[in-house]
C-alpha cells in the first residue's frame, strides 16, 4: 500500500514540516506501508535531502519548462537532484488554475526523462447522467500517457481523485462499491495503452476525503493500490490514525 501525502500550501511552518516528517519515519517503520511526503517546494529541499529514513518525497507539481532563463519555475531536473522520486501531475487544483492535457503531457515526460515517478491525478468535477465524465476520465489519461514509451507508461502511477470528493470528510467521500468500478474502468484504460498483463503493475491511488473513517472500507472493497490524501496528511493526529487504520 502507498500512501501519498499532498500537504499542498496547508503546512507554513518548517518546524510543523519537521514534525510531520518525524511522525512519517516512526509510521513506516511500525508499518509496512510506503509513505510518499509531498511537501511545498522550500520543504521539500530540506527534508528530502537529507532524508536517510525510509520515507519516501515526492514535488507538488514540476515546471512545463527545463531549466534555464524560467523565473519561479521548478523543472524536474532540480527536483530529482535534491532527492525526491515522486512527483505529482494534473491535480484538480493546478488545472483549475490554467494547465492543460498538453501542459500535463510535457511534464510527465519531463518527470520520466529525469527518472522520476509521476503521480498523474485525473478525476470529473462532476457525475453527469450521461456518463461524460468517463470519456473525460479516458481522455486525462491517454493523452498524458500517450507520448511515453511503453516503459515509461510502466513506471506512472495514477490518483483516481473525483472533485466533487476532495477537501471535505469521510462522509462525502466516493462509496467502496463506486470505488471498485473505477477501479476496473481505470484498469481497462490502462490495459489498452499497456497492453497485456504488464499494466497491472501501475499502481492506481484512490484521492479525495480519505480520512481514518473510511480508508479501510475504501481499501477492503475496492482493490486499489493506495491513496493520495489531503487535509488527513497534515494533521499529525489524523494522520496517524489514518495510516494504522490501514495498516
Ligand atoms: P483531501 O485532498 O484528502 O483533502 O480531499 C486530496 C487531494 O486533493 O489530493
Amino acid at each position: 500500500m502507498l500512501i501519498v501525502a499532498n500537504w499542498k500550501a496547508a503546512v507554513e511552518s518548517l518546524d510543523k514540516a519537521k514534525k510531520l516528517l518525524a511522525l512519517a519515519k516512526r509510521l513506516v517503520k511500525q508499518t509496512r506501508i510506503t509513505i510518499v511526503l509531498v511537501p511545498p517546494a522550500p520543504y521539500l529541499g530540506l527534508l528530502a535531502s537529507s532524508n536517510k529514513s525510509k520515507v519516501e518525497f515526492g514535488a507538488q507539481d514540476v515546471s512545463v519548462t527545463t531549466g534555464g532563463a524560467q523565473t519561479g519555475e521548478v523543472s524536474a531536473q532540480i527536483i530529482a537532484s535534491v532527492g525526491a522520486r515522486y512527483v505529482i501531475i494534473g491535480h484538480s487544483e493546478r488545472r483549475a488554475r490554467g494547465e492543460t492535457l498538453e501542459d500535463i503531457a510535457q511534464k510527465m515526460q519531463h518527470a520520466v526523462a529525469h527518472d522520476l515517478i509521476p503521480i498523474l491525478c485525473v478525476g470529473e468535477q462532476e457525475r453527469d447522467e450521461n456518463a461524460a465524465y468517463l470519456a473525460l476520465l479516458r481522455q486525462q489519461i491517454t493523452s498524458a500517457l500517450e507520448p511515453l514509451t511503453q516503459k515509461e507508461r510502466m513506471s506512472v502511477v495514477i490518483a483516481y481523485e473525483p472533485i466533487w470528493a476532495i477537501g471535505k470528510t469521510a462522509a462525502d467521500a466516493i462509496t467502496s462499491a463506486d470505488l471498485q468500478e473505477m477501479m476496473l474502468y481505470i484498469r481497462k484504460i490502462l490495459s489498452d495503452l499497456v497492453p497485456g498483463r504488464a499494466n497491472a503493475r501501475i499502481p492506481i491511488l484512490y484521492g479525495g476525503s480519505a480520512e481514518a473513517g473510511n480508508i479501510r472500507e475504501l481499501a477492503g472493497g475496492s482493490r486499489v493500490d493506495g491513496f493520495l490524501v489531503g487535509h488527513a496528511s497534515v494533521d499529525l493526529k489524523m494522520f496517524s490514525e489514518l495510516v494504522k487504520a490501514l495498516a
